[in-house]
């Protein structure tokens, strides 16, 4: 069991059968030290890929995102939701489906980040429905970049996510898989 999942089952609050809670190491608070053993095992996953950028999506992916940035010496980028005064045209565009939110958000990057010729390694928090990652990956094909892999911090196996992705041709990896949240209990999948 590596600190990640160690650190679900001591601090992680099932809310329901589809949602686990982890506001305090990861969605609100921070847990620094953990983002750092995060972005080192990303770093490790993907060896070889020679990654030029990390893509996220705002918010909650950019601390472990960043982390693996730091070590691999290459920019972050964070795909953000809300369209600013100072980031309006040039942009490369998606549309999101939430399936918790059931709403449709647009997520955007500045074409001045991402272009032709980067290998594009994109890192999210959770892998449910995959839309975010989608949504990501979309954005870097728009670039004429190439999408290396995906990085998922935790990923929910019981959610169709990752057959979403696969079946696209994308490789997919998860630092903690959690196979079902029945009974108020975390059980992660096999390595
Ligand atoms: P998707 O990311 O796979 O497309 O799934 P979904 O639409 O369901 O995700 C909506 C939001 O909920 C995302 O955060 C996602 O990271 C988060 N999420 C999905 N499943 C869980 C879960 O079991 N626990 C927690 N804590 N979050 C989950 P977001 O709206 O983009 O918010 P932010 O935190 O990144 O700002
Ligand atoms: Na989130
Ligand atoms: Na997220």
């Amino acid at each position: 069991m590596n600190k990640l999942e160690q650190k679900i089952l001591q601090d992680g609050i099932v809310l329901n059968e589809n949602v686990l809670k982890v506001d305090s190491f990861l969605n609100h608070q921070v847990d620094p030290q953990l983002m750092w053993e995060i972005g080192k095992l990303f770093v490790e996953r993907f060896e070889g890929s020679r990654i030029t950028k990390i893509l996220t999506l705002e918010s909650s992916g950019i601390a472990p995102a960043v982390m693996a940035a730091l070590q691999l010496d290459v920019p972050l980028i964070f795909a953000r939701k809300r369209k600013s005064l100072t980031l309006k045209d040039d942009l490369y565009t998606e549309s999101v489906y939430s399936f918790t939110k059931q709403e449709v958000s647009e997520v955007s990057v500045s074409r001045k980040f991402l272009s032709a010729g980067d290998r594009v390694l994109i890192i999210d928090d959770f892998l449910a429905n995959g839309d975010a990652a989608l949504g990501m990956a979309g954005i870097v094909k728009q670039a004429e970049a190439e999408v290396v892999g995906i990085g998922i911090v935790i990923e929910k196996t019981f959610q169709p996510g990752r057959g979403k992705l696969i079946d696209l041709g994308y490789k997919v990896e998860s630092l903690a898989r959690i196979k079902s949240l029945e009974g108020g209990q975390v059980a992660f999948a096999e390595h």
